[in-house]
């Protein structure tokens, strides 16, 4: 199945909003395959955010990213990134739609809760970037059968 790597970014943290999101994903069927809490230092944010270097708002994503812990979380699910990128919704919080996660718990153009990974090769570069091998956990979910129909070997 496709995997995807999600950030709760430090105002998700601050805010307490981490159970409400983890939540959704859950609600949505998605598998969590790797989750840990932790500190991104601004080596690897500045790698993270590379595609966004000399733009004018780089050097705040980078203070911002660096501020405080985040939520680091590896999803599992068939259309992953598309399944995932629409429950983040638009990139700012002011734009974003209602009953998106940035449209329901922020306004903001910078502090915008989640990071998504955009694209199957985006995500295998941002998984490993995170990720160890032996973090990334398989395991069956005994609800697994009534998220997918599996009647015919593959997951529907
Ligand atoms: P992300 O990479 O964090 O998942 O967000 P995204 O794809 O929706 O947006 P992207 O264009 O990749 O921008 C990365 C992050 O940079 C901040 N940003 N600020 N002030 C601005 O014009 C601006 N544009 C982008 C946001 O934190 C955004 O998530
Ligand atoms: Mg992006």
């Amino acid at each position: 199945m496709d995997r995807t790597l999600i950030i709760l970014k430090p105002d998700s943290v601050q805010r307490g909003l981490i159970g409400n999101i983890i939540t959704r994903f859950e609600q949505k069927g998605l598998k969590i395959a790797g989750m840990k809490l932790a500190c991104i230092s601004p080596a690897v944010a500045h790698e993270h955010y590379a595609m966004h270097k000399g733009k004018p708002f780089y050097d705040s994503l980078v203070t911002f990213m660096t501020s405080g812990p985040v939520v680091l979380l590896v999803l599992e699910g068939n259309n992953i990134i598309d399944v995932s990128r629409k429950m983040m919704g638009a990139t700012f919080g002011f734009k974003a739609e209602p009953g998106t996660i940035r449209g329901d718990f922020g306004v903001s153009s910078a502090f915008n809760l989640i990071h998504g990974s955009d694209s199957p090769e985006t995500a295998k570069a941002e998984v490993a970037r995170f990720f160890k091998p032996d973090e990334l956990l398989e395991f069956n979910r005994a609800m697994e059968p009534w998220i997918y129909d599996l009647s015919n070997g593959i997951a529907q």
